[in-house]
């Protein structure tokens, strides 16, 4: 079986520890301290929240906002969710309570509950209040502290322009609950949590996610690979600068070199071929997203995988025709905000996927 995955929220072995952070993030939902969690995309914050959560042993549940439709829709996953910590016979006790009443069904042998509501228009509210309220009523009855888990939370902005406001007034009154909230729109985030103007200023400690240390990275992928009797030491290194440390891409390339692989000690020729092999593998993808690009962001991109660094110079726009700084700025602000780029405080601008790096590198 491949010892390397990537793609979904990983655990177990194919996790490596991340002890720090699952430590600290624990300590902190135990005492109640709501958190907002940000990286940019794929560098593991799903899959973090996940252990810490099995670490916790305390009651939760995750609401990924990228599969909600509108309110009702998040009411019916809400009330859902929170009913499955109670026990079975309080159910009926807080659905009792719930002014908009929904459909029930109950799986009689696993006690498993689907409930679904179809609010009129001048229900949505009440119902929406409602569902937020639950929660806490359960945590309270229970006498044990629930989590909620909002994953890619800066889609609260596409649900409704009021959802934010509802949710911070009546969060801001729960006791039992702590709530993380996960973004991978930084921009999105520091504006919903960061913006005194609005709702959600300053309600949880923000973490930074990084990528997964190199050192840590390393034995995990030595590791992983000696356990299928094959020596990754000479190659480790590479594979690493190659992909920066990011979790999923480095994920991804030992997967294609663990297919490849034929030979028991892994030489540096395995890199190259597996780097090929993605790039062929996602030409279809990587075509479409090029083609996506505008003539000037396609200018910024071939400037940078040429080496250039430094998009908003003079030497770069005149080099690349482009404009003016200010353009090549505002296609740089934008392409980070939509995590094709990478700019991290004192670190130069980087194209997110080293694969289509390759791939356009390839095919121009
Ligand atoms: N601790 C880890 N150890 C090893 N690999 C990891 C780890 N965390 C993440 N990965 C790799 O990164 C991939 C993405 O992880 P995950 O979905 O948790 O990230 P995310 O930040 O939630 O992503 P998204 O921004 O898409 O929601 C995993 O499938 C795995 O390949
Ligand atoms: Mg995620």
């Amino acid at each position: 079986m491949n010892p390397f995955k990537f793609g979904n929220v990983v655990t177990g072995q194919y996790f490596t520890d991340r002890e720090k952070e699952i430590k600290e993030l624990v300590s902190e939902i135990k005492a109640g301290q709501h958190i907002v969690l940000m990286s940019p995309r794929r560098y593991g914050k799903s899959s973090l929240v996940n252990e810490a959560m099995k670490d916790s042993g305390m009651k939760w549940f995750r609401i990924n906002m990228e599969l909600i439709a509108d309110e009702v829709d998040l009411a019916n996953y809400y009330v859902r969710n929170a009913l499955s910590l109670s026990k079975f016979e309080r159910i009926k006790h807080y659905l009792k309570d719930l002014k908009v009443q929904p459909y029930i069904q109950i799986q009689p042998e696993t006690n498993e509950i689907s409930v679904s509501f179809s609010a009129e228009k001048r229900n949505i509210s009440t119902l929406l209040s409602d569902s937020l309220q639950l929660p806490e009523t359960i945590a309270k009855n229970m006498k044990k502290r629930i989590v909620i888990v909002f994953d890619e939370f800066q889609e609260i902005r596409r649900i409704s322009s009021m959802l934010e406001r509802k949710m911070r007034g009546i969060f801001q009154y729960h006791q039992n609950i702590t709530y993380v909230f996960i973004g991978s729109q930084e921009s999105m985030i520091r504006e919903i949590f960061q913006n005194k103007k609005n709702p959600f200023y300053k309600f949880g400690r923000h973490i930074t996610l990084h990528k997964i240390a190199a050192p840590e990275f390393s034995d995990f992928i030595i590791k992983r690979f000696s356990a299928q009797k094959i020596d990754a030491s000479k190659i480790i290194k590479d594979i690493l600068r190659f992909t920066g440390c990011h979790p999923y891409y480095t994920q991804q390339l030992c997967h294609e070199i663990y297919i490849l692989n034929e030979k028991k000690i892994l030489v540096r020729g395995i890199i190259n071929n597996a780097v090929d092999q993605i790039v062929t593998e996602h030409h279809a993808d990587y075509s479409r997203w090029w083609n996506s690009l505008t003539n000037t962001e396609r200018k910024v991109i071939i400037g940078l995988t040429s080496g250039d660094c430094n998009p908003t110079s003079q030497e770069f726009i005149r080099k690349y025709g482009i404009k003016s700084t200010s353009t090549s700025g505002s296609v740089v602000s934008k392409l980070v905000t939509l995590g094709t780029l990478v700019k991290k405080e004192r670190e130069r601008i980087k194209i997110e996927d080293p694969f289509w790096e390759k791939w356009i590198l390839k095919n121009r």
